[in-house]
């Protein structure tokens, strides 16, 4: 007898781990910044113009390939497309998360030492003047990353063993309430510290003037890395959905979810870093420079407020971390476990060992391994590059594609109707068809032409 697939527990569970997902280190590392950078609140318009009509329907489209199919990446396509060349895109999909992973842990694993400094009381005594050379020597050396990459991927791995419903549904339902109550205390914190009003400003205040014709572009490419798309895991999550739940809604609530979150982390950040007086940063070097900085130099009026801060912020990067990375494990686990038939155990640990050989590579190569360069970069940031600017369109663009120019529409139009057994508006399909049908696939295109010309 065939064993029965794995369901998410209802609507909220299905939220919880696609918000899990899309709310990682991109909320926090990258849209503060490109919110101040690229206009303010200006920006947040433009970001929410892009995720309604070209990130949401890409969304869309993963969702109804993964739900229709029931099957993980590689199998949806041989389900929707038997025998065709779609397959690849099937192979895409499993393959690029699995080479992001490899770096997101990296990071994962610095969030582990971060924490750890902060429980033990480091930026108590740590000279402010300092940070940037601490950061430095860690990424740089070789014992301390490797174990905390370790320590990181086993947290990950082991919560995806244990099942979609007993693992990532569980550690989804119960983190993502509390990463919300960590950023909102951090950013309470934040915003009352002195000259915090500037930070605030740099968010929230719209400067048209930044507003050029790449900032769609960017704005876009936000959201897309945001949202987690193009690499499989809302196609992979989205086959644990059940027949019975309004995918428009699950979809709507993880996009909203996700922006609230970004925004909240920008309140939390930009009023520390400008109450600081240090100029905002995006990337490592805000979290794990910038962010230790100010730390350690509050450490000296406020010991106590500070260290609590210190660890409340660490402890809620890395929770945001490894519930991305939960999902970008899961993708090729669910390939393993119904392609391969492996047991989920078993392909945990396939992967664990494969995963964990390249991100070993992705760590040394800060250290030791900097002198190999592919392209004039360190394998770490050439992975990073070539995977959030190419793979992720790439499998984006081919996901549209599929659902609005290959699939029959009557078939899209079946799983917005819950197979016929609920009223549907329309026109709101006939609006979502369009966009993903035609205007998503040239809008992806075209941010893929503009990140080869983007700086
Ligand atoms: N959406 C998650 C984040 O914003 O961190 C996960 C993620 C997306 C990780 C894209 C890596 C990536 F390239």
């Amino acid at each position: 007898m065939k064993a029965e697939r794995e369901n998410f527990g209802g609507r909220i569970a299905v939220i919880m781990a696609l918000a899990g997902s899309a709310i990682g280190l991109g909320n926090i590392w990258r849209f503060p910044y490109m919110v101040g950078e690229h206009g303010g609140a200006a920006f947040i318009l433009l970001y929410v113009l892009a995720s309604v009509f070209v990130s949401i329907p890409i969304f869309i489209a993963e969702t109804v390939i993964g739900r229709r199919s029931a099957a993980n990446c590689r199998g949806a396509m041989e389900k929707l497309a038997p025998g065709s060349a779609w397959k690849w895109l099937g192979y895409l999909s499993v393959i690029t998360p699995l080479i992001i992973v490899s770096y997101y842990s990296v990071v994962g694993g610095w969030a582990v030492d971060y924490l750890w400094k902060g429980v033990n009381l480091r930026f108590l005594h740590m000279s402010p003047g300092d940070t940037g050379t601490i950061f430095n020597t860690l990424i740089t050396s070789v014992r301390t990353p490797l174990i905390c990459l370790g320590v990181f991927l086993a947290i990950s791995f082991g919560i995806v063993a244990l099942g979609v419903k007993s693992g990532i549904e569980k550690f989804s339902k119960l983190c993502l309430p509390v990463l919300f109550i960590l950023i909102v205390m951090i950013a309470i914190y934040s915003i009352r510290l002195p000259g915090a009003g500037a930070g605030i400003e740099y968010l929230l205040k719209p400067d048209l003037s930044k507003l050029t014709p790449k900032s769609f572009a960017y704005a876009l490419g936000q959201s897309f890395y945001s949202l987690s798309l193009g690499m499989g895991i809302i196609i992979t999550y989205s086959s644990y959905v059940s027949k019975k739940e309004n995918i428009f809604v699950s979809s709507a609530g993880t996009a909203l979810a996700d922006l609230f979150f970004a925004i909240l982390a920008g309140f939390a950040i930009m009023p520390a870093v400008f109450s600081a007086g240090i100029e905002p940063g995006a990337g490592a070097g805000l979290i794990f420079d910038t962010l230790p900085y100010i730390f350690s130099s509050m450490a000296v009026e406020m010991p106590v407020l500070s260290s609590i801060a210190a660890i409340l912020l660490f402890l809620t990067i890395l929770i945001a971390a490894l519930t991305s990375s939960v999902s970008l494990i899961e993708v090729g686990v669910a390939y393993l476990i119904e392609e391969k038939k492996m047991k989920r155990g078993w392909a945990c640990v396939v992967l664990f060992l494969c995963v964990g050989a390249f991100a070993v590579i992705c760590s040394l190569s800060m250290g030791p391994l900097s002198g190999v360069k592919i392209f004039d970069k360190n394998i770490f940031d050439f992975t990073d590059m070539f995977s959030s600017n190419i793979l992720l369109a790439l499998g984006g663009f081919l996901c549209v594609v599929f659902v609005g120019w290959k699939m029959k529409k009557e078939d899209v139009w079946d799983e917005f109707t819950n197979s016929g057994t609920k009223k549907r508006n329309k026109a709101i399909f006939g609006t979502v068809y369009f966009l993903i049908k035609y205007l998503a696939p040239v809008a992806v295109a075209v941010i893929f032409a503009t990140n080869f010309l983007l700086d």
